[in-house]
């Protein structure tokens, strides 16, 4: 098993099989991808979980985390997460977030991640805005 960064073009597949697949391909793709730095986990040589991380300021929020379906459940997810909060953590990022689609805070709360009680519907599903210090 290995994480490394891995280009925009690399995160779509992942991102549009797992999260969107009934959207068009370019559904999956973000304005702002060219400024994101995007984590991949690889099993065997094969990118199997993605995450994509957005800095501005001292803040940093992640964006399309996606497991491939038939690895979900393996802790593979939760590797890659614990892994950007400590590069986010030495890049001097003072704190993290994400919309955190609502089924999945439990989830998040396992990373110490704080339910801000902000909410929004998107495409059909709900979002919470889910934060955490990292001092
Ligand atoms: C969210 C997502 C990226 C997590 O990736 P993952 O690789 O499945 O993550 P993990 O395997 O580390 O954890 C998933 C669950 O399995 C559990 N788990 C982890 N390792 C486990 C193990 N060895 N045995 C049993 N359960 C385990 C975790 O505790 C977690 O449980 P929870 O969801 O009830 O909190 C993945 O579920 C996914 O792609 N979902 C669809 C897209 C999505 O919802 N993205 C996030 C939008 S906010």
């Amino acid at each position: 098993m290995e994480i490394r960064q891995i280009s925009k073009e690399q995160t779509w597949h992942l991102r549009h099989i797992v999260m969107w697949p009934n959207k068009d391909f370019d559904y999956i793709k973000l304005d702002k991808d060219d400024l994101g730095i995007h984590f991949g986990l690889f099993k065997k040589g094969h990118l199997i979980s993605v995450v994509s991380l957005f800095i501005e300021n001292n803040t940093a929020q992640f964006r399309k985390f996606a497991t491939l379906q038939s690895e979900q459940g393996k802790g593979y997810g939760s590797i890659l997460l614990h892994h950007v909060i400590a590069q986010a953590k030495k890049m001097g990022i003072t704190k993290i977030w994400c919309n955190a689609r609502e089924n999945k805070t439990n989830f998040y709360e396992k990373f110490e991640l704080k339910n801000s009680k902000q909410m929004f519907q998107k495409s059909g599903i709900n979002y919470i805005i889910m934060e955490r210090g990292l001092n």
